[in-house]
């Protein structure tokens, strides 16, 4: 590649042009800026041939040349001037795959979607007055595996969809006008798991902004811990870094403030000497009197902001979050939470959500959180992988105790430095209170996957000796005599995890006396939501809890929870799984493209086993729900299976007021009766020692009529990100909710939001989840002969450009073919003919699209001019529409070479960019359900939705969105 004198200038001209950003420097020491928005996103790799002079990025390695290979210099897109400006606009979180159509041979367990690879650009300006800060670029989640550029400089590589990437760009960054890009190319045909894993930059991106002298990036462990003598202190860690010139001698000052913001403890470390580039830790141990503890009921938090002072100045602040709690797991007593024996009722879960894939709202990740607590859950198993650090804040403020699982088995420095990652950013949530080093991992049965895993152990008790570790295991704890195998995983982690294997509970128990253990997954049971007949050839499962797959006789909700509290040495467990998520549809295949194992569905609608486990697990009030629904029309007479889920001690059930029978309830089986149906009115009486507790009636519906919409809540704050469930339902005459409702409803949006996604839970529905505006359609231009001929530097009209001219002798210009004039200050022209019809010629905007034009070009159509360019690494857009016609078109360049070689590049596209129409947003009900996720935008103001449906009368609602201050954010 020639390098071009003019290459500053023309690269600040492309700048002037771009969207430019100002950040400015705020009074406090540290700025932590969304970068979620203003991306533009291409779905798809870039080929190799569209780079000016044809060279690839670094990655490829193909066509590598000096100058591409070097830092600042990266080609094609991850490169600074790349033109970027036909791909899509996003925000973040983003998943592509959510909006890609279900695809019979796409990957099953990844839910029959297409992932692909894709490409990410933003740009974004600094002020001088940052020049000498410390500068971090912070993705907190990209699936699957990715490459960072900066500034045209290799950044970062990610192995793991679920790690965060943290990048010091300090030395790199560029300041005033000069425009800062990073480029991300993403591949999600990578797996890391059997499940769906979506693709994209999915959770949140930043960028930090803090003083030379900092703390660097989770470098506050501040776990409080209580001492034999019952009094409780923080111990503070505190790593500081520093990326300026001059050695500092900085202390830190650490206050506890309450919920109330009163400062209640506090303390100061002695300097510690860092010099130049590199980092050192302060520590002190703050005595805490009496602090409110931190429970699944009452989750009381405490904040610690870590003041950074170096020559007597604030140079940064942190604020961390904890929790005042002791956990203990017992050998023989199970798990203690502050000394009070606990029972850890918890669900195994994925992180994808219907509508959004896994680029899950924040406030959409509460609301399911919500939805575990409302069914009694008290533990979450981030199966099988890190959570979103938003997860875990959710759950410490709710009052959910977490699992924290690690992704890869691997004991290489590269995985076992995304183990310490994952130890260091979350060992200060009171919800977490085990690490979970794998999950059922082939070598976790042999002296391997010992010696791994006390390689592991050891890693985990240098970051954080508060909490024991566990790994999934599903084999491997006993020999094949029933004894305990001497060499597997068990032995070198602290509580032994059981996955299923209910069969050989006691066997294992007797096997490791010492150890703690907890049923780390079980159940397994297959529910289709609202459905009451398995039906095979539909790739549907009845909703009774009486199929599972086959790994044992305790595979149903009801007998495993059962099993685990006859265990009463466990811990507790955590079932397989709270919500659907898509991929892993067993037992079926196409076109069933998301799981059946949720309590709840893909949406949070709960199937039975939602209420099966309020039942087992609520006990501060009483339970009571019957299924299934009552219309059954055509089955006047045949009995109708009737299961009453309840905590109380009898029910009796009665039909259009006549008992039909009252019952015991059996604590773990509950209670069902086969009821001849009639429709009309099921009503079960709850019975608690003789006297009445509830009531519950289910009726038989009439035909939709009304559609009805419930937003989860009644306000959203505008600030772009806040975004709620609203459920869509169809109601008969007497205003109650149809069952088996099926309708197809379309929505409409007005006002300060937007819908993001739309679902229904029904595992077979090939409905799309997200509606795009249509991608441009893309013509190629192909064709092109050219010349060397007299170009004067300027519009003059040639007879070469003439629509008529017979070009027929002039030379072919290749695809393949790189720079075509060789000699400095040498001009050519260039030709091509595209025909168009008259529909191609209705699209708003008809862009010419050239790959790159060196060093400067005019343009024209139809013998007439439509722009010119003078910088030979831009790729140059014009709207042609104007100019062209339907039939043949002649496309003609006249360019002129001034340094090095050059020539037009022979790719040229013309993009058919359609008029913007409203979306078009509709899901149908299934089995009487839909949810559409609404997001905020950042205005205040009201929100109107409008659902519709043939035959059915609309629904409106409005919500408001609460002024708010807006996540400091890049511009
Ligand atoms: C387990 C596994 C889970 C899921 C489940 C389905 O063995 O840990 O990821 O695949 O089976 O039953």
């Amino acid at each position: 590649m020639i390098h071009k004198a003019s290459l500053r200038s023309l690269i600040a001209g492309v700048c002037a042009a771009l969207f430019v950003t100002q950040v400015t420097a705020a009074e406090s020491p540290r700025e932590q800026l969304s970068l979620d928005a203003n991306w533009k996103f291409h779905l798809g790799d870039i080929p190799l041939d569209s780079f000016p002079g044809g060279e690839g990025v670094r990655l490829y390695g193909a066509n590598l040349t000096d100058s591409g290979g070097k830092a600042g210099h990266v080609w094609g897109a991850a490169a600074r001037g790349f033109n970027d400006r036909n791909w899509q606009a996003v925000n973040l979180p983003h998943d592509w795959a959510v909006a890609q159509p279900f695809d019979p041979k796409a990957e099953k367990q990844e839910g029959y979607r297409q992932r692909g690879i894709g490409w990410y650009r933003r740009t974004f300006k600094l002020d001088p007055a940052d020049r000498g800060q410390n500068l971090e670029l912070q993705f907190d989640g990209v699936a699957t595996r990715c490459t960072v550029y900066f500034n045209g400089t290799e950044v970062a590589h990610n192995f793991c969809g679920y790690t965060s990437i943290y990048i010091d760009v300090t030395s790199m960054a560029r300041y005033g006008n000069d425009v800062n890009t990073i480029a991300v190319r993403v591949d999600a045909d990578a797996m890391e798991g059997w499940w769906y894993e979506g693709a994209g930059i999915y959770r949140h991106a930043w960028l930090v902004k803090r003083s030379p002298v900092h703390v660097v990036t989770d470098g506050v462990y501040a776990n409080p811990v209580r001492g034999t003598d019952g009094k409780w202190t923080i111990p503070v860690e505190v790593t500081l870094g520093n990326t300026g010139t001059n050695a500092a001698s900085p202390s830190v000052e650490v206050g506890v403030f309450d919920s109330t913001g009163k400062k209640i403890a506090g303390g100061q470390s002695a300097p510690v000497n860092i010099v130049p580039m590199d980092q050192a830790l302060a520590t002190l141990s703050i005595p805490v009197k009496s602090p409110q503890l931190w429970s699944v009921d009452r989750p009381n938090l405490y904040e610690v902001r870590t003041t950074v002072l170096s020559d007597n100045k604030q140079v940064d602040a942190v604020s961390t979050m904890c929790g005042f709690r002791t956990i203990r797991f017992d050998a023989k007593e199970g798990f203690f939470l502050n000394d009070q024996p606990l029972k850890l009722q918890g669900t195994c879960n994925h992180q994808d959500h219907a509508g959004v894939g896994v680029a899950v709202p924040d406030s959409i990740q509460e609301f399911r959180i919500r939805k575990l607590k409302e069914m009694g859950a008290n533990a979450y198993r981030t199966s099988h992988n890190p959570p979103s650090r938003e997860l875990l804040e959710i759950c410490d403020r709710l009052g959910m105790l977490v699992m924290d699982e690690n992704r890869h088995f691997d004991t290489s420095p590269e995985y076992l430095q995304q183990l310490e990652w994952l130890v260091r950013r979350d060992r200060n949530h009171p919800s977490v209170i085990l690490w979970s080093l794998f999950n059922e991992e082939a070598l976790e049965i042999n002296e391997e996957g010992m010696e791994m895993t006390r390689t592991m152990n050891a890693l985990v008790k240098r970051l954080d000796k508060t909490r024991p570790t566990t790994g999934a295991q599903n084999k491997g704890q006993l020999g094949w005599d029933g004894k305990a195998n001497p060499k597997n995983a068990a032995w070198t982690m602290d509580v032994v995890g059981i996955n299923y294997q209910n069969s050989d509970y006691d066997k294992i128990r007797a096997a490791y006396p010492d150890k703690p253990m907890i049923s780390t997954e079980d159940t397994s049971q297959v529910m289709t939501r609202g459905e009451y007949a398995t039906d095979y050839s539909k790739n549907i499962v009845g909703a009774y809890d009486d199929v599972y797959p086959g790994w044992d006789k305790f595979s149903s909700a009801r007998n495993s929870w059962e099993e685990t509290v006859r265990q009463r040495s466990f811990a507790g467990g955590f079932f397989w799984t709270g919500f659907d998520y898509r991929g892993e549809p067993t037992p079926f295949g196409w076109p069933s493209a998301s799981s059946f194992f949720g309590a709840m569905d893909l949406c949070g609608f709960p199937k039975t086993e939602f209420y099966i486990r309020q039942a087992l697990w609520v006990k501060n009030k009483p339970v009571l729900t019957l299924v299934p629904h009552w219309n059954w029309p055509g089955k006047e007479g045949q009995p109708i299976k009737v299961m009453a889920l309840c905590n109380a001690d009898r029910v009796a059930l009665s039909l259009n007021g006549k008992l039909i029978e009252e019952k015991p309830v059996h604590p773990f089986q509950m209670v069902s009766w086969q009821v001849p149906y009639a429709p009309g009115r099921l009503e079960a009486v709850a019975k608690k020692d003789g006297r009445e507790v509830a009531r519950y009636v289910v009726e038989t519906t009439g035909q939709p009529v009304a559609l009805r919409l419930t937003p989860d809540r009644t306000t959203l704050a505008g600030d772009g990100c806040d975004a709620m469930p609203v459920t869509v339902e169809a109601l008969d005459a007497e205003g109650r909710p149809v069952p088996l409702a099926q309708n197809k409803v379309n929505f409409t949006i007005e006002g300060a939001g937007k819908i993001i996604g739309v679902g229904n839970g029904d595992p077979n529905c090939h409905e799309p989840e997200v509606f795009l505006p249509p991608a441009p359609r893309s013509i190629p231009v192909n064709g092109w002969r050219w010349k060397l001929a007299n170009v004067p530097g300027d519009r003059s009209v040639l007879p070469e450009y003439a629509i008529a001219f017979d070009d027929s002798a002039w030379k072919e210009l290749k695809p393949t073919d790189g720079n075509t004039i060789d000699k400095e200050q040498t001009t050519a022209i260039y030709r091509a003919h595209v025909t168009l019809t008259e529909d191609d010629l209705k699209n708003a905007e008809l862009r010419l699209r050239f790959a790159g034009c060196d060093d400067d070009g005019w343009f024209f159509v139809n013998n007439q001019f439509v722009g010119e360019s003078h910088d030979w690494s831009s790729q140059p857009v014009f709207n042609a529409k104007p100019f062209l016609h339907v039939g043949d078109n002649v496309i003609a360049v006249g360019v002129k070479n001034s340094m090095g070689q050059g020539g037009l590049k022979p790719e040229v596209n013309l993009d058919l960019v359609a008029e913007p129409k409203p979306l078009a947003w509709s899901r149908s009900l299934f089995n009487g359900l839909a949810q559409i996720i609404v997001q905020s935008t950042k205005d205040a103001g009201e929100i109107k939705l409008t659902a519709s449906a043939v035959g059915l009368s609309s629904a409106t609602i409005t919500v408001q969105t609460q002024p708010c201050a807006p996540r400091p954010a890049v511009p």
